[in-house]
């Protein structure tokens, strides 16, 4: 569209200003200009959690949040969940396109590869007490690969890059088997390079004693279909993680360390635990209204509801429902699964609910088919950061390969003291309580 520009009159100086807008947006910095006088610094924009700033370009991943729109390069979801397998998938997110037969084949191979870990970084999981949470041990074991493979600080080079893309979730799902294999007590299964991705996972998060595992088909589809839906969600918190990070420089080990870390929070990737803890605290479908009375008090939150971005029903909520009945009927009816949809179903005809918006999200119903799988709930938030490991990693590549991208440093208003005398320290009075 020509001429499309927003004009800005700055009532202190009535000095006149017309800035671009590009794709809905104005630049930041194009305000620095709009000046008081001229020792002014210029104007900034105050944007706590980044509730209206866009903080890059990407062409990964578009939500349209109002409609419930979710496609990962151009291609919606529910083809994707329903066609692709997770390493298909994988491939699309981090080069651009669906693979050929070739390509996915070379790709698989690829990945399949790297799935074996080094002894020592065994050895480092083994110090772990058997009671840690997996994720503290998923993070700092992803960390720890840094130490391994040095060569990934050169992320100039796209080959190298490549391959620590590749290390990386070829090595997830074994470090996150591996976790859940330590705090049971069990040893170590490993890789099966015959496997598909998340047959090979399921082996070594299962196999016991015989010889060779063979996975329940319909539990491992909808593995790879969860893992599909948890793929990438373009800025997220930990996504964002990720590129602040790598904005650095630092390596793609650390980063995606960084990027879990964030994604291990209850109002992030660490809800759908959450939730069973809710549903558990809720007990039964009579005290569902006494529980929501609470949350509409102010007294917590309806867990897996809500979202920054859909302002309407998750499409990957839906999705993950009409999995849920598959896996069921494998593993039988989850009795959880009747509390929530009650949940589901009574939030969503409340006014509290209505107004603002709030749907269930992606974790609202994947723990529950989790735990008919047999997970415990503090395993729930690394089968959530296996998949987004691609995600995160096409984040971080998009982002070194933007030439406007540079280290990540917010501004602030400062509202502390001005200048002040230093107080020796046997003048000081204790009139400051710190925390
Ligand atoms: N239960 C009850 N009230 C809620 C909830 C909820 N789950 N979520 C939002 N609200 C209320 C909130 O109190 C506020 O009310 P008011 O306007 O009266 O102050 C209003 O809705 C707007 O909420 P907000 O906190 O300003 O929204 P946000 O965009 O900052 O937060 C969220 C988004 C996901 C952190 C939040 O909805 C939440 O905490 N949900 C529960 C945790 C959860 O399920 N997280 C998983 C998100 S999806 C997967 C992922 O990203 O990892």
């Amino acid at each position: 569209m020509a001429n499309e520009s927003v004009n800005i009159v700055d009532k202190r100086t009535n000095a006149s200003y017309d800035l671009p807008i590009s794709k809905g947006t104005i630049r930041a910095m194009d305000l620095r200009q709009i000046k008081a006088n001229a020792d002014d610094f210029g104007l900034m924009t105050y944007d706590p959690a980044f509730m209206n700033t866009a903080s890059c370009q990407s062409a990964i991943t578009f939500i349209d949040g109002d409609k419930g729109i979710l496609r990962y390069r151009g291609y919606s979801i529910e083809d994707l969940a329903e066609k692709c397998t997770f390493l298909e998938v994988a491939y699309l997110i981090l080069f651009g396109e669906l693979p050929t037969t070739v390509q996915l084949t070379q790709w698989v191979n690829e990945i399949t590869h790297h799935t074996m870990i080094h002894e020592t970084t065994k050895k480092f999981l083994e110090g772990f007490s058997f009671n840690a949470h997996p994720m503290g041990m998923y993070i700092s074991t992803v960390a720890a690969l840094s130490t391994i493979y040095p060569d990934a600080r050169n992320i100039s080079d796209p080959a190298t890059r490549r391959l620590q893309i590749c290390r990386l979730i070829g090595k997830v799902p074994t470090i996150a088997a591996y976790t859940y294999r330590h705090s049971l007590g069990y040893p170590y299964v490993y890789p099966d390079n015959e496997l598909s991705y998340t047959e090979n996972f399921m082996n070594m998060l299962w196999r016991m004693v015989e010889p060779k595992y063979q996975a329940n088909a319909v539990l491992a589809r909808a593995l790879d279909i969860l893992f599909i839906l948890h793929a990438d969600h373009e800025q997220n918190c930990s996504a964002n993680v990720m590129r602040a990070v790598g904005s650095s420089q630092a390596d793609p080990y650390v980063c995606t360390a960084a990027a879990a870390a964030a994604l291990s929070g209850p109002l992030h990737g660490g809800a759908n635990e959450e939730v069973l803890r809710m549903l558990d605290e809720i007990g039964s479908k009579e005290r569902i209204l006494a529980f929501l009375e609470n949350v509409k008090a102010g007294r917590g939150k309806l867990m897996g509801f809500g979202h920054r971005i859909y302002k309407n029903y998750d499409p990957r909520a839906r999705i993950i429902k009409w999995a849920a009945d598959r896996v069921f009927e494998v593993t039988g009816r989850n009795p959880k699964l009747e509390i929530a949809l009650e949940l589901e179903r009574i939030a969503l005809a409340d006014e509290y609910f209505i107004k603002r918006k709030l749907y269930p999200n992606v974790d609202f119903y994947s723990g529950i088919i989790y735990q008919a799988m047999g997970f415990k709930p503090e395993m729930f938030t690394v089968l959530f950061a296996i998949p987004r490991t691609v995600g995160w990693l096409a984040q971080w590549q998009e982002m070194l390969a933007d030439p406007e991208q540079k280290i990540s440093r917010p501004r602030q208003i400062y509202t502390g003291h001005e200048l002040r005398k230093f107080v020796p320290i046997e003048k000081r009075t204790a009139e400051a309580v710190v925390g």
